[in-house]
């Protein structure tokens, strides 16, 4: 009886611990390309990566949740795996069973077994409640932000990841290489996670390897909750969508710091790589672009917001930061559009460049990335910004410019438009290399057609149905 016990337990042992012969056989199909056949974090895609594939013979982790310097547990490396390292290239792996996932962990754990081998004494950190935010939280939070703890020494004054620390040269990872602090204002971007747990996590732990470093020893318990919630205050709430409506007003905003432009509804163009034409960017670190607009009875504004650590006036050896706001040049009804990174033989773009190194913008008509002609007389006024990181750039045209060149801005009509940003500090270059958006729309909104106001209520109820309908399920998404 009792050897049929020791047999069964040698049995469930290895089922449970993972099978790491298993595990390499699904790492050196799925893992290697990026980690290593070796696990040094050095396979071949690792060059187009950024930040760089996890080195695993090192043994050091950087999402956790045990305290600086100890090992990852593995229901730590479970998430890593099953969710990905959002804005990297590490993609979520969801094709595994739960077996194969423990199979790849036990691998993974023999690229540095000594790291490992003592998991009795791991010092977690500990949660027992998550306490609720409030003003006086949020309100020390931020003195604690700003003062004591020295985050925007490294996190910047508006949390935009681009604090004075970052740009000394010692400033690398454990591996040697470019790092950067995470933008607060950018929710999308942490890896650890957003909830107050993981912020609280992170500011407790640290992050291994980076110089992100723990806060366990200098701060109590309820400064570093305190923290936490301001920091998710800092998240910009993303608005994404396929359009956005500019509304007419009587004079437009004076500057791209127009209070007024606070009032404005606005669009979120989440920003990638693009992988097609050379040179190529795969991990643009620029990732989001904020768009908005309105329109007087013979001009439009549009405000383009970006967070970029640093403004590169192309003086120091690196490209300036450039933005292109694309059109087709021919707007016709119906889906066809210019190739949407910078138009085609066949359909040209129409696109308003702007460089911080230069002045005022250039209209250029763009029919692939070997030929784009600068018109002779520019239309558009430009005006910009920058502070804390953040891009602030407004450009000012009239609806109808008079040149045969120029698509027409007409009222109540859908609009496409696409936006490329190059940020000279990660050394990319126009055309191509940079980050770019999809297509999406603007319409000038005409002014409040009088029907909206004599709906029938009939018609007014069945649309109220509808919108309770669409709130429901969205929040079931959630
Ligand atoms: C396309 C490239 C790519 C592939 C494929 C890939 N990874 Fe990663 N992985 C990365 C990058 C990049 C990071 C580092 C992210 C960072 O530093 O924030 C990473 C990090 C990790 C981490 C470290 C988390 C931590 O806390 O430090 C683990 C674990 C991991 N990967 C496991 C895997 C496994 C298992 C596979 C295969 C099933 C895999 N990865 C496939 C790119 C990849
Ligand atoms: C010495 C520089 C430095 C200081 C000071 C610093 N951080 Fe960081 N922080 C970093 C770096 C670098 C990263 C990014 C690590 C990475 O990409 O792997 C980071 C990442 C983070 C993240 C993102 C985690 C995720 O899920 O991706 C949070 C949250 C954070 N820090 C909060 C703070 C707070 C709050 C403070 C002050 C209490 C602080 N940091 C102080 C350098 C610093």
């Amino acid at each position: 009886m009792k050897y049929i016990g020791l047999f069964l337990l040698l049995i469930l042992s290895t089922v449970f611990a993972g099978n790491a012969e298993n595990g390499k056989k699904i790492y050196d199909q799925w893992c290697a390309q990026c980690h290593g056949y070796e696990g040094e974090g050095n396979g071949y895609a690792a060059d187009f990566s950024f930040p760089k594939p996890r080195d695993f013979t090192v043994g050091v982790y950087k999402f956790k949740s045990t305290v600086s310097g100890m090992p990852p547990l593995d229901e730590d490396l479970i998430r890593s795996i099953r969710e990905g390292m959002h804005w990297t290239t590490m993609p979520g792996w969801k094709r595994f069973s739960d077996k194969e996932v423990e199979d790849l962990i036990a691998y993974l754990k023999t690229f540095s077994e000594d790291v490992f081998e003592d998991m009795e004494d791991i010092e977690k950190v500990e949660i027992t409640t998550v306490p609720k935010c409030d003003e006086g939280k949020v309100k020390l939070g931020k003195d604690l932000y700003h003062g004591e703890a020295k985050c925007i020494d490294c996190h910047g004054h508006a949390g935009r990841g681009d604090g004075e620390k970052i740009w000394e040269p010692k400033f690398k990872d454990d591996w040697g290489n470019k790092i950067y602090p995470a933008n607060h204002t950018h929710p999308w971007e942490f890896r650890r996670g957003t909830d107050l747990k993981d912020i609280y996590t992170v500011i407790t732990g640290g992050i291994d390897g980076t110089p992100m470093t723990s806060y366990i020893d200098s701060l109590s318990d309820e400064q570093r909750w305190a923290i936490a919630c301001y920091v998710q205050t800092l998240f910009l709430k993303r608005k994404t969508g396929p359009s956005i409506r500019f509304v007419k007003v009587d004079a437009l905003p004076e500057d791209p710091n127009d209070p007024f432009w606070d009032t404005v509804d606005y669009l979120d163009l989440p920003m990638g790589g693009q992988v097609t034409l050379e040179k190529r960017q795969f991990t643009p670190v620029l990732t989001n672009v904020r768009i908005r607009g309105v329109y007087t009875q013979d001009k439009v504004a549009f405000l383009l917001e970006w967070s970029d650590r640093k403004l590169n006036k192309g003086d120091d050896g690196l490209p300036p930061d450039v933005l292109y706001l694309k059109f087709p040049q021919k707007l016709v009804d119906g889906p066809e559009k210019p190739h949407f990174i910078i138009g085609d033989r066949k359909r040209a773009m129409y696109l308003w460049r702007w460089s911080v190194a230069e002045e005022g913008a250039k209209e250029l008509i763009a029919k692939g990335p070997d030929r784009i002609k600068e018109q002779e007389k520019s239309d558009v006024e430009v005006f910009y910004h920058y502070k804390d990181g953040l891009y602030r750039v407004m450009f000012i045209r009239k609806l109808s410019t008079g040149d045969k060149e120029d698509p027409e801005f007409t009222v109540g009509k859908f609009i496409p438009f696409s936006v490329s940003v190059f940020d000279g500090q990660e050394g990319e270059t126009e055309p191509v290399t940079g980050a770019v958006s999809a297509w999406y729309y603007f319409i000038l909104e005409p002014p409040t057609p009088l029907k909206v106001y004599v709906l029938p209520p009939a018609v007014f109820l069945v649309s109220l149905g509808i919108g309770i309908f669409l709130h429901r399920k969205l929040r079931e998404q959630l």
